[in-house]
This record gives C-alpha cells, structure tokens and sequence, in this order.
C-alpha cells in the first residue's frame, strides 16, 4: 500500500506501482489541471511539485511517490489570492490555448526560487517546458514580472 499526500489530502494507492504519478493525480484524486501531453518526460505539462520539487509526473511511478508530499496547480490560490505567479501570467495575458501552462506556472515557481533574477538566457536555458502555441516571449515576460513580485515579497 502506498501513501501520498496531494494537495495537503492523504491518499493510499494499493494498484499498480510502475503506474505514472500523473494517472494518480488525474483519475485517482481528480485534480485534472495537471495535464498530459507527451507522457515521456519531455514537454512538461505534467509538471506537480514534489516534496519540494519541480518534477514531471508522467515520469515519476508510483512506487518512487511513496510518503511524498505532491503539490498541484490547484493547491496554488487560496480563496482570497491567486499565486504571484498566477498573477503575473494574467497581467502579461500569456495563456493561447492554456494547455501547457498549469505545468509552465508550477516550473516557474521552482525556477525562481533557484534564479530569483533571471536573465532570458537563464529562461530560454533552464525554464524547459514545451509550448506548442509558442507562448515564449509571453511567458518571458510574465517571468520577469512574477521574479519583481517576488522581491516585493508579494509570495502569497
Ligand atoms: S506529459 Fe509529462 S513531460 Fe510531457
Ligand atoms: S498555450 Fe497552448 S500549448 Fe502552451
């Protein structure tokens, strides 16, 4: 029997263990915001924190998620406040088809906490997730944005 936790709610899994994490988090505790798309660890669409983490869950089995403790799009806002990054995102209207995006928020989360700074170098380097409608220089921005949001310590 594994033990999770996904969005801070406890989970056992008694299935499949090789079974990707992101089958877990869509059909097993119903959080469809996290989406698929290539399902070999490429595109990152898929993409959840994990105990801390930004990984792809397509690519994390089951057994390897035993004890974590999985954040998803959907754990971001609260009632009252959306996330900076969220907020930055809608202030630079990045979204085309907003498929990709769950999993550009979640990366970018993790990559300013590693580049508080970044530059576009930095961004085009390291901030790898796939956008198929080609949202880069939107998403550029928005990232520039939510790192001054940061700073402020506008963090929610
Ligand atoms: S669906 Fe996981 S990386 Fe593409
Ligand atoms: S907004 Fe359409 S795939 Fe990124």
């Amino acid at each position: 029997m594994i033990e999770l936790s996904v969005n801070g709610k406890a989970f056992s899994f008694d299935g499949d263990e090789e079974m990707p994490l992101l089958w877990f988090i869509r059909e097993n505790a119903e959080l469809s915001g996290t989406k698929y798309g290539c399902g070999i660890g490429q595109c990152g669409a898929c993409t959840v924190h994990m105990d801390g983490e930004a990984v792809r869950s397509c690519s994390i089995p089951m057994a390897e998620a035993a004890g974590a403790d999985i954040k998803t799009i959907k754990n971001l806002a609260d009632s009252e406040k959306l996330h900076f990054v969220q907020r930055a995102w809608i202030a630079e209207d990045v979204p085309q088809c907003g498929y990709c995006q769950s999993g550009q928020i979640m990366a970018t989360i993790k990559f300013l906490e590693e580049f508080p700074n970044p530059s576009d170098e930095d961004i085009d380097k390291y901030h790898t997730n796939i956008c198929r409608c080609g949202s880069y220089d939107d998403m550029r921005r928005a990232i520039h944005r939510a790192a001054k949001l940061q700073k402020q310590g506008a963090a929610s």
